[in-house]
């Protein structure tokens, strides 16, 4: 039986790579008919409009910020098409917890929300690639459903900072757990006929001067912890695309890296697909040329220029443009906007809530239970639930790692929705406060929230009396710290990392109320990253690692 299995497993990737072959013999023909203008249309985004900013991009009417409206609005990208030559414009959009498209559209009654799944970390602690694959397949199913030809994710840097600010985007410290899940991942999505960019290559261990940082890294290093991971993807997923990363790598941009991007990726690890840059990354289009950065996004006129002028002067030579535009062309031949898919703008998307649900609770982690604190005794019926985030979930990161989901179910509708009774003064206090808290930081454009993340509101306070009434009221307490972080900066050690003084006096007022009467104590951590728990952690009863379980 295992021989028949492993000869169908060969006789399917056999399929997959003569097909690819296939594109690359008929991109290779088309390229031959297109002029030098043409190719290099192909090697630049269409651009975005940024605040500050023309409308950059070759011929796109990029407008929005933060995003391009051309085809798919809200999407990250989109590439040039020939339409001579029925090479299609292509959507690519972000991210690796879901589909970030804009879900309300000017003259348009319809809403294109998304699935916001349980985010990389969390998926990677459910150590199960099995679900991970199923994540995936429905993720990708709302890519291609939404119009979109490449999600841009999974990510899979390595947690090397432990307050990495998009580590909750990425799976693992591990390199055999994140090039695992990542495999997982690309499969299950690219099932649907979409692609991947799997990010961000490599070494992007930081958002502190991401730009611009040097990342010094012997060979060693280099190869057995920070590329191990991409790796083991493409050997065992055969990604679409992969995103170089912004950063320099011993001195040298990522996406200016020969030695990384094709010696490494193409040559050694047999890479046979597109590689782009991350938004607006790296300095030299020429030097990202040759070193086989395939795709510049999203895309500057000035880029087209001083390719164009480059290789006029005979500074770079127009096979490089003929090899980079062939991988171009064999993309897009295979995507969904080549075959003029009828999309429907209509995913399935109650049936993808539940999956995402399933997912959500297999990755939390039970860090601590004592006198079976969990799971909850059937006598519990009433729950006093402390902190702001347990009516104001944090279901994901910020910046391009966000989803625009049409709900969220906070920890409090879902224990009621569960059938507990929540004490309602205290969930009244709650709400009220995080509305005025919110009033007082009205929702930002994606853009302004990317360039001054709105703080986080601190801790409510709670009149020391009602700590004793509420452990009179209730059968137990629960009480949930949130951290949030996003790309752009790393997290903190004070107030961050380390609980706030409103936080740590919260669990010691539940904690000595709750236990003089006998009853127990619960913390939920809703957490894109770690936090400190030695200092509290014997005064509470159970600790679950919730992360940021998505909507
Ligand atoms: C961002 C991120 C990258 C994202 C891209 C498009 O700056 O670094 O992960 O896919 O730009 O939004």
């Amino acid at each position: 039986m295992k021989k028949i299995i492993t000869g169908f497993a060969l006789l399917l990737l056999g399929c997959v790579a003569s097909a690819q072959n296939n594109n690359y013999a008929r991109a290779k023909a088309l390229v031959s008919k297109m002029t030098l203008e043409e190719k290099v249309s192909l090697l630049v985004g269409r651009g975005m409009k940024l605040p500050g900013m023309s409308n950059a991009g070759n011929a796109g009417n990029g407008t929005g910020v933060g995003q391009t409206m051309d085809k798919v609005e809200g999407a990250a990208g989109t590439t040039n098409g020939i339409s001579r030559l029925a090479i299609p414009l292509t959507v690519v959009a972000d991210g690796p917890a879901g589909l970030r498209i804009e879900p309300v559209r000017k003259n348009d009654s319809r809403t294109y929300y998304a699935t916001a799944w349980p985010v990389a970390t969390l998926l990677a602690s459910t150590w199960d690639t099995k679900l991970v694959k199923q994540v995936g397949e429905a993720m990708g199913n709302e890519v291609k459903e939404y119009g979109v030809d490449v999600l841009l994710g999974p990510g899979l840097n390595i947690h090397r900072d432990p307050l990495g600010g998009r580590n909750f985007e990425y799976y693992s410290e591990d390199p055999l757990v994140s090039g695992k899940m990542t495999a997982a991942m690309v499969n299950g999505i690219q099932s649907n006929g979409v692609g991947v960019s799997i990010k961000h290559f490599a070494l992007n261990n930081q958002e502190t001067n991401r730009n611009t940082v040097n990342t010094i890294v012997s060979e060693r290093a280099m190869r057995e912890i920070y590329l191990k991971g991409f790796q083991i993807a493409v050997k065992e997923s055969n990604p679409w695309t992969v995103m170089s990363s912004y950063n320099k790598l011993n001195g040298v941009y990522t996406s200016e890296s020969y030695d990384l991007l094709t010696t490494i990726l193409r040559k050694e690890w047999g890479f046979k697909g597109l590689v782009m840059t991350d938004w607006f990354g790296g300095k030299d289009a020429v030097a990202q040329m040759k070193a086989g950065n395939d795709l510049l996004m999203p895309g500057t006129p000035q880029q087209t220029q001083a390719i164009l002028d480059a290789v006029k002067s005979g500074q770079l030579d127009v096979k490089i443009i003929d090899e980079n535009a062939t991988r171009m062309v064999a993309y897009a031949l295979q995507t969904p906007a080549a075959a003029n898919y009828k999309f429907s703008n209509k995913p399935n998307l109650l049936a993808h809530a539940a999956i995402a649900r399933a997912a959500a609770a297999a990755g939390m982690v039970l860090l601590k239970n004592e006198a079976a604190a969990l799971p909850m005794s059937r006598q519990v019926k009433n729950i006093a639930a402390f902190g702001n985030t347990a009516y104001d979930f944090v279901s994901g990161g910020t910046g391009s790692g966000d989803v625009n989901e049409a709900y969220t179910i906070s920890l409090v509708q879902g224990l009621t929705n569960a059938g507990y009774r929540l004490d309602e003064s205290l969930k009244q206090s709650y709400t009220e406060y995080i509305d005025e808290e919110k009033r007082k930081h009205p929702r930002k454009s994606f853009f302004e929230e990317f360039m001054n993340p709105t703080p986080r509101a601190a801790e409510m306070n709670i009149a020391a009396e009602l700590f004793t009434k509420m452990a009179k009221e209730s059968d137990i307490a629960l009480i949930t710290i949130g951290r949030n972080a996003g790309e752009g900066s790393d997290r903190k050690v004070e107030n961050d990392f380390n609980l706030t003084e409103a936080e740590t006096a919260l669990i010691g007022n539940v904690s000595h109320a709750f236990h003089a009467v006998g009853k127990k104590v619960v913390v939920v951590l809703n957490v894109g990253g770690v936090v400190e728990v030695v200092s509290w952690r014997d005064k509470v009863d159970a600790i679950l690692l919730a992360w940021q379980p998505g909507m």
